[in-house]
């Protein structure tokens, strides 16, 4: 097992004064639910998730060696324009990252950033935005030191973003990325996500997730605030226990193809995140009049059908349609005619699993 001290440079062969990169980096969704943390960004339990290819950041790094490395410096773009707001939770990630990237404090940066999908649709952009700039924070890591491995750059990449934002660590590689050490997966970690080290059935292959936009609101509460609440919840250790179980049984359904399984679990793990918020104190419902009346109209459908499509959410309203690539006509069909009426605006996404992040 790693420890952070691994991700700690002891010293830097080469340097640079300038330059740039750009990396997109996906957002993901969970199958199994990370909700509820220790201290540094450490899970309570393992999750895995869906890679996307279509909803992600993209994200530019300017550098540039300054004289005083007393402080950090950077400029912030978002769609082109100056973005202020961004810097609190910008400063705190560099805070926290400076000991395993000691330069930071050197160069002035200059951060310019966008997102393929809207902007406040309710989708969150913090794990593909925290991935993208970990992304762009090891490309120059990387430049400093020409010999590191790309086992190293992924990890560290993943490790960083991490501390950005926990499920950001499972945007960095594709197709499913498993975070947090579970017993099926002898290289699993709490620090960083890994890919899934099984052959994934062809069931799975060009999954297909379609997120319906029902609330586009800013969300009700933060992450920050939801982990916290995982403190002291009555039922908290027997869910921690449950994502463990949850995840055996995703992983043999993702090997034999089993879709049934795969949906149960699935299900329950979404239902269950909302139960917990539900139930803690103080109490939450994310879920809207219409997030219900989808579920309720994928499980008439998928009773009426066959066809094996499910859903999920995350902490929010909106409802990710997951099925596979075999079935993509007759559910596109379905979504249009029942359930974008219960969409703001009409609005939905169509995505599907992918690779993670890219550099341009
Ligand atoms: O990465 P955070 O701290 O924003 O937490 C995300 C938690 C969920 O999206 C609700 C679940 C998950 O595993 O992604």
């Amino acid at each position: 097992m790693l420890s952070e001290k691994v991700f700690i440079p002891t010293g830097y062969t080469h340097t640079a004064d300038k330059g740039s990169f750009e990396w997109s980096a996906p957002s993901n969704i969970a199958l199994v639910k990370y909700w509820g943390k220790k201290e540094n960004q450490i899970p309570a339990n393992p999750s895995v998730s869906f890679t996307l290819n279509n909803c992600k950041t993209i994200t530019k790094l300017a550098f540039e060696k300054k004289d005083n490395s007393q402080n950090f410096s950077f400029d912030l773009f978002f769609e082109g324009q100056p973005k202020e707001s961004f810097r609190p939770k910008i400063e705190k990630f560099l805070e926290r990252i400076v000991i395993y990237l000691p330069f930071l404090k050197e160069y002035h940066f200059t951060i310019d950033t966008q997102n393929t999908f809207p902007h406040s649709s309710g989708i969150a952009s913090s794990a593909s935005g925290m991935a993208a700039l970990a992304m762009n924070f090891m490309s120059l890591e990387r430049l400093l030191n020409p010999e590191m491995t790309d086992d190293y750059f992924y990890k560290k990449a993943s490790f960083l973003a991490r501390l950005g934002s926990g499920s950001a660590c499972r945007s960095v590689k594709g197709n499913i990325v498993v975070w947090g050490e579970h017993n099926d997966f002898s290289e699993s970690s709490n620090l960083y996500g890994i890919t899934f080290p099984y052959m994934i059935h062809e069931n799975f292959t060009n999954y297909q997730d379609t997120i319906l936009l029902v609330d586009k609101g800013e969300k009700q509460v933060s992450s920050t605030v939801g982990h916290d609440l995982m403190h002291g919840h009555p039922f908290a250790q027997q869910r921690f226990a449950q994502a463990h179980d949850n995840l055996s049984k995703i992983k043999e359904a993702l090997i034999n193809g089993d879709t049934t399984t795969f949906i149960a679990v699935v299900e329950s793990e979404a239902l269950t995140l909302h139960a917990m918020m539900m139930t803690s104190m103080p109490y939450f419902i994310l879920m809207k009049p219409n997030t219900l009346e989808i579920i309720n109209k994928i499980w008439t459908y998928r009773a009426a059908t066959g066809i094996p499509v499910c859903f999920t959410l995350d902490a929010g309203a909106n409802v990710h349609v997951l099925y596979p690539e075999n079935a993509k006509d007759k559910v596109l069909e379905f979504i249009k005619n029942e359930l974008v009426a219960f969409c703001q605006n009409s609005q939905y996404i169509c995505d599907i699993i992918g690779t993670g992040a890219t550099k341009y």
